[in-house]
């Protein structure tokens, strides 16, 4: 295949098994695509149709030239600008190494951050505990959690370790119609609040109607979640008999350079337990984060961009400056009339 033909939409799994579909029912009727890019010149050229099919499935995977921090920076680069986050190197990279980490608070606080363990981590959106203002300029941004988030896998577990993706606007069309009274629930804000350490998003809704018409997930279910009463048991059965249901998981494997790009505003991502049975033959993830186009702008009304206290927190997850110009943005979200 060259460049050109991949315009005509990417390899689906014949033949070889890098990536693997376990999932039942429709989620195995869609094969997983790979849009291989041994170049970067390739990727670029394919850097629309990679777009097309997140706009489309949620998601996508792309085949990198290598597995290099500068390759997910520069593939990231092509969709959006990075959101940053309290774990992150000075370009939003996060799962490197410590070391390279700005900010290091949050180690006090180590079993707020599921991510830093080797246990399983159920289903949920990146940054559900994410609201509050970030000062760009001469006005702030609205802060949403990330519209994106891209996991290149550097190094697979010697054992478990494998993604899961669950498509939210599947769930969202099927609850609507099996559980209309329980989907309201959801879709009405104050049904949850979210919060992570030094983080917390009140008055959420699973499902929120952002101004462009889509729905927007915010789901995790631990004990970062606080319930309202009168959504409890909406909240309980949207995990016990949708994203738990191995009839809605996609699950991938990814190989060394592939590279998953997720709608975080659609997609809920999980993780299998895993073991590191060598010292330095661990799973080896790393992920960015891209913020969604187009958050809403606040302006002072006094004309002023003061330093305030209750924004600070929000500062290590800034939208950085773009890399690159964008020439592919995916439309992310769950559309309510699918
Ligand atoms: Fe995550």
């Amino acid at each position: 295949m060259n460049a050109f033909t991949a315009f005509a939409g990417p390899d689906t799994l014949t033949g070889r098994l890098p990536l693997r579909s376990f999932a039942t029912d429709r989620a195995e009727a869609e094969p997983i695509a790979i849009f291989h890019c041994p170049t970067a010149d390739r990727f670029a050229a394919q850097a629309d149709a990679i777009a097309a099919h997140v706009s489309t499935h949620g998601y996508a995977v792309v085949e990198a030239w290598d597995a290099e921090t500068a390759t997910l920076s520069e593939v990231a680069a092509r969709f959006g600008r990075v959101q940053s986050h309290i774990r992150a190197d000075a370009n939003g990279l996060v799962g490197i190494s410590v070391d390279t980490v700005v900010n290091r608070e949050w180690e006090a606080f180590r079993s707020e951050y599921r991510g830093v363990s080797t246990e399983e981590f159920l289903p949920h959106t990146d940054g559900s505990y994410l609201q509050g203002l970030v000062r760009e300029g001469d006005h702030y941004l609205q802060l949403l959690p990330p519209g994106m988030l891209l996991l290149q896998c550097w190094q697979p577990a010697s054992s478990g370790g494998g993604n899961i993706l669950v498509d939210g606007q599947r769930v969202f069309h099927d609850l609507a119609r099996a559980h209309p009274r329980h989907h309201a629930a959801l879709s009405t804000k104050g049904c949850v609040t979210y919060c992570r350490d030094d983080q917390i998003a009140l008055d959420c809704a699973v499902f929120e109607r952002l101004r462009d018409g889509t729905a927007m997930l915010r789901f995790r279910y631990d004990a970062a979640a606080f319930v309202a009463d009168w959504a409890i048991e909406a909240f309980h059965l949207l995990q016990n008999e949708y994203f738990a249901n191995p009839a809605y998981q996609i699950r991938l494997a990814l190989g060394t350079g592939q590279i998953a790009l997720v709608d975080n505003h659609r997609m809920l991502h999980g993780r299998d337990a895993f073991v590191n049975e060598q010292p330095g033959k661990g799973r080896s993830m790393r992920r960015v984060w891209l913020s969604r186009e187009g958050l809403p702008v606040l302006r002072n009304a006094a004309g002023q961009t003061p330093e305030k206290r209750a924004l600070k927190r929000c500062e290590a997850y800034r939208i950085l400056e773009a890399t690159a110009a964008l020439t592919a943005t995916p439309s992310l979200g769950i559309r309510p009339a699918a």
